[in-house]
C-alpha cells in the first residue's frame, strides 16, 4: 500500500507540518510499508498559470509530485485551517493536476489553533475531494490547540491526538484495502 501525506502548510514557524510527520510515522507502524510526505514548503509552486502536461513543464519540483501523485494507491491531504478554509497552497498544488486523483481513497487532516479543530477546513477539503473524482474517507482527523499538540522536539503529547490519530490510520487502512482489492479484481 503506498500512501502519499501532502502537507499543505508553508508557514514560517508552521505547526502542521509536525502532524503530517507524526502521522507518517504512525502509518509506519501499522505496517504501511511505503509512506510519503509532500512538503509543499520545499517546492515553492507558482501560481498555476497551466496544469501539468498542457505544455512543457519547466517548474522545478513538478515532476516529482506527478510521480509521487501517480504512484500513490491513496493520499492524505493536510492543511491548516485559514480563515475558515485549507490553504492555498494545497489548492494551488492540487489544481496542477486531475487524472492522479480520480477513484483515490483520499482521508483529510485539518489542524487549527483553536477548539474546533479546522472543521471547516476539512468540509472543504472533502468537497474538494470529490470534485476530483476521488474518494473522501468518511472519518476525518481534526486537530485542536495544535500549538500545544507537541513539545519542542516535535514528540506528540497530546493522548486524546493520538487515539484520533490511530483510529484514523485504522479506517484509512480499511478503506484503501477495500478500494484496492476491487481494483484488483477488475483487473484478473
Ligand atoms: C492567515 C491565517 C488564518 C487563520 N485562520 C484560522 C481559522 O480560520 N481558524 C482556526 O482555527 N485557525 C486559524 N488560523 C490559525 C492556524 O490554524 C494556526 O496557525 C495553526 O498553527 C495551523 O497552521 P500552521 O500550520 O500554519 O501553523 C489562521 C492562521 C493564519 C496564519
Amino acid at each position: 500500500m503506498n500512501i502519499l501525506i501532502i502537507s499543505g502548510s508553508v508557514r514560517t514557524g508552521r505547526k502542521s507540518h509536525d502532524v503530517a510527520v507524526e502521522l507518517a510515522k504512525r502509518f509506519k507502524q501499522h505496517g504501511c510499508s511505503s509512506t510519503q510526505i509532500i512538503d509543499l514548503a520545499t517546492y515553492n509552486l507558482p501560481v498555476l498559470e497551466e496544469q501539468y502536461g498542457e505544455s512543457e513543464n519547466k517548474i522545478k519540483g513538478l515532476d516529482d509530485i506527478q510521480q509521487k501523485l501517480d504512484q500513490a494507491d491513496a493520499m492524505v491531504f493536510l492543511s491548516p485551517e485559514y480563515h475558515g478554509s485549507y490553504s492555498g497552497a494545497l489548492k494551488n498544488a492540487v489544481d496542477y493536476f486531475s487524472a492522479e486523483f480520480k477513484r483515490k481513497p483520499i482521508g483529510v487532516v485539518a489542524v487549527g489553533a483553536g477548539r474546533l479543530g479546522g472543521i471547516n477546513a476539512s468540509t472543504e477539503m472533502q468537497q474538494l475531494v470529490l470534485s476530483l473524482g476521488a474518494y473522501p474517507m468518511p472519518y476525518k482527523l481534526l486537530v485542536s490547540n495544535v500549538q500545544y499538540a507537541f513539545d519542542e522536539k516535535g514528540e506528540l503529547k497530546d493522548d486524546q491526538l493520538s487515539k484520533s490519530m490511530d483510529k484514523f490510520v485504522t479506517e484509512f487502512v480499511w478503506l484503501t484495502d477495500a478500494i484496492l482489492d476491487k481494483k484488483k479484481k477488475e483487473n484478473q
